[in-house]
């Protein structure tokens, strides 16, 4: 069911007028940016701290027992919260990845110290190499895949020093790109899922809704963050052809969108009228768990179906 109202009263920034192109400001926006740009390539194709019991080969039993899932961008924010959640309340060996390999491992180790499996992975999705890489390491190291979420993502439209060309590029590389070629990549790992039931979920926005961005009437109509919007949509579409994908074959397999709606995190500068991180990445757990009757190419928020 369509629930158009459900999503302005998430986005509507409180502090600032409903039309202001900057409430995140471009100094909010450092933090998302100060990662490394340019990806390092590392000696060692396999940039991983992943503790060498949870190979495949080593342990087909374990793997039986813990779907695995892994998450884009889970060192901080709704990535995170997801991460920790598949872990501690659904039994999943998470695979933490991250552009900075001991901000994962970090979020990855506190995981295992507490008794629940994780991996940290080190994978920048503007970075070919990095993808190819990460790839490589999960199979060899799990020879298949349950679960993909797609969460990592960027919003630099307020940076307003950056040329056009630098901000469609980053943009669509890090939010589109990147998680496509990903995607592309680990479907043969994700179609030998031991669940039998593989899942790709796309973090995407509302924002990135075609028929959002005809109403003059929703209080982010004059928001500029065209480029990121334009990725969202783009994300949305995505999702529509892997599940089109996956769907070939034997037909098994789940693919959706979900806004996890207006959250407190780096990529809104904390701002406190957002959602916490765990109500951010309820959606997204809700639809990774689900099983055969789950939803399957929907576009939704925890309020219900998003129209397109
Ligand atoms: N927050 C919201 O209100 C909101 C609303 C709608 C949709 N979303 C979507 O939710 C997702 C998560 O956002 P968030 O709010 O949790 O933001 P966040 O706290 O800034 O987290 C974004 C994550 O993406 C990672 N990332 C950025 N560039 C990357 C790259 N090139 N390669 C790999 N990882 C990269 C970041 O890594 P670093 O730590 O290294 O920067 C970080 O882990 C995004 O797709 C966003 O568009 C958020």
């Amino acid at each position: 069911m369509v629930i158009p109202s459900a999503y302005p009263t998430i986005y509507k920034p409180r502090s600032h007028p409903p039309n202001s192109h900057h409430f995140i400001s471009l100094k909010s926006l450092e933090p998302s940016i100060s990662g490394p740009i340019v990806f390092q390539p590392k000696p060692n194709p396999v940039q991983s701290t992943s503790p060498s019991t949870s190979r495949a080969r080593d342990n087909p039993i374990q793997l039986k027992m813990s779907p695995i899932a892994l998450i884009t961008g889970s060192n901080q924010g709704i990535g995170r919260a997801t991460a920790e959640a598949l872990a501690i309340n659904h039994g999943f060996h998470v695979l933490i990845t991250s552009r900075n390999l001991a901000a994962g491992e970090a979020v990855a180790s506190s995981l295992r110290a507490k008794g629940h499996k994780a991996t940290a992975i080190q994978l920048d999705l503007t970075s070919e190499s990095s993808i190819k890489a990460a790839v490589a390491f999960v199979e060899q190291e799990f020879g298949a895949l349950d679960v993909l979420i797609n969460n990592a993502g960027i919003l630099i439209d307020v940076q307003k020093d950056l040329s056009p060309w630098e901000l469609y590029t980053r943009t669509f590389t890090t939010n589109v790109v990147g998680p496509g070629v990903l995607t592309e990549l680990l479907v043969p790992l994700l179609r030998k899922a031991p669940s039998g039931l593989p899942r790709i979920i796309f973090v995407t926005s509302a924002m990135g809704s075609l028929h959002y961005a005809t109403d003059k009437s929703l209080p982010w109509y004059g928001i500029d963050y065209k480029v990121y919007d334009a990725s969202k949509a783009a994300v949305n579409m995505l999702m529509l052809n892997f599940a089109r994908v996956l769907e070939e074959g034997n037909g098994k397999g789940k693919v959706n969108a979900v806004c996890p709606g207006y959250v407190n995190t780096n990529l809104t500068r904390f701002d406190e009228n957002g959602v916490s991180v765990e109500m951010g990445a309820r959606r997204v757990v809700e639809v990774a768990v689900a099983g055969e009757e789950g939803p399957n190419r929907t576009f939704s928020n925890a309020s219900g179906e998003l129209p397109w």
